[in-house]
């Protein structure tokens, strides 16, 4: 099969391989799902780049994200899926399979139904960014009726929290940096949208009752979170880009303010089911829509890598 892999971490114009690798047959327990997308994010720029050391074997296919449709199944695994249309989760997860390939093979339960409804693109974008929102917004169960800050609602994973948050039942307050950026994150249906670059942002997001923050930037916004902070509020942390921040004991104790972290690969199993679920629940719904984004062919995954790398405001997914 035609396949994007490494074999050392570096610079992607100079670690990408592209060519034919052996087409791998599912173990006991996987599926091997035919790729139709695969989807780039910041974790898969973070492994091939090396600045989060990941130890692979002997090569890596990069990508968690991905669409297509079983075709082979492996022992234990019901035959009945052949054919099933799939959205696809940490695939490169301790497998280097990933799905940056005509095939990939992945445990039977990481190949999710994708519904007729949903098109291969939508199934592209969910894995890493709408399970990490899911499990911001839902590790301490239901969320209707609260205020819900979503910080960076235009980013990947920012986005999908506002329109699980608002499928929920949530009311969602998000910030952005750009008038672009907070159309993005107004559409998802966040109901106000604030600049945080702004000088009265505090003022704009204080006197909100806001109970959950979904924090892509502790350190830059800490001061920030106390400020507009309510007894009780919880910060979820999913992100750690930038320097550590400096925990002002005194004034979270004075907030009363808990602090949440997670890394969706170390999450519990049944948390990480329930947030898989939750997904799953809100796009048969139609609640989940297509994010902006960019196609480009999979013989670019180099570029692709680049633009996620600069922060890309578009989703990059990757036509196999
Ligand atoms: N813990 C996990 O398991 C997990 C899962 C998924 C992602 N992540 C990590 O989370 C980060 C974001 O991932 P992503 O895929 O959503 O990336 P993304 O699409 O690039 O989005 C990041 C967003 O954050 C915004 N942002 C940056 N600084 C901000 C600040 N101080 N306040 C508010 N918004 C801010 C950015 O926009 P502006 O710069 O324009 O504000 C951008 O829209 C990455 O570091 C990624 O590796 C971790």
């Amino acid at each position: 099969m035609f396949a994007a892999r490494f074999e050392k971490t570096g610079p992607a114009q100079d670690v990408f391989i592209l060519d034919q690798v052996d087409t791998p047959e599912p173990s006991e327990g996987q599926v091997r799902v035919k790729i139709n997308l695969s989807g780039v994010n910041p974790t898969d720029y973070k492994g091939r780049s090396g600045v989060v050391p990941r130890t692979f074997d002997g090569f890596q296919i990069p990508h968690n994200d991905g669409s297509g449709v079983i075709d082979a199944v492996g022992a234990g695994v019901d035959s009945q899926r052949i054919g099933e249309r799939v959205w696809i989760m940490l695939a490169a997860n301790g497998n280097r399979f990933g799905t940056a390939a005509e095939y990939c093979v992945v445990d039977s339960q990481l190949a999710r139904p994708l519904p007729d409804s949903a098109s291969f693109e939508l199934g592209a974008t969910l894995g890493v960014p709408a399970v990490t929102a899911a499990y911001c917004l839902f590790s301490d169960g239901p969320i209707a009726g609260q205020t819900v800050l979503v910080h960076g609602g235009a980013g990947a994973v920012g986005r999908v929290a506002i329109e699980l948050a608002v499928w929920a039942g949530a009311r969602v307050i998000a910030t952005v940096s750009s008038e672009s950026k907070a159309q993005t994150a107004s559409d998802a249906g966040a109901q106000i949208v604030v600049n945080y670059t702004d000088s009265d942002a505090i003022a704009q997001l204080s006197g909100h009752g806001i109970s959950r923050v979904i924090e892509v930037n502790l350190a830059a916004n800490l001061e920030l979170d106390l400020a507009i902070s309510q007894p009780g509020m919880k910060i979820v942390c999913y992100a750690a880009d930038g320097p550590d921040p400096v925990l002002p004991r005194r004034a979270l104790m004075t907030a009363c303010a808990t602090l949440e972290f997670m890394l969706l690969y170390n999450v519990e199993s049944d948390k990480l089911r329930e947030s898989v679920s939750m997904v799953e629940e809100a796009l048969a719904q139609g609640a989940l829509t297509m994010p902006p984004h960019k196609l480009l062919p999979l013989s670019q995954i180099a570029a692709a890598h680049d633009l996620v790398e600069a922060g890309s405001a578009q989703r990059v997914l990757l036509q196999v």
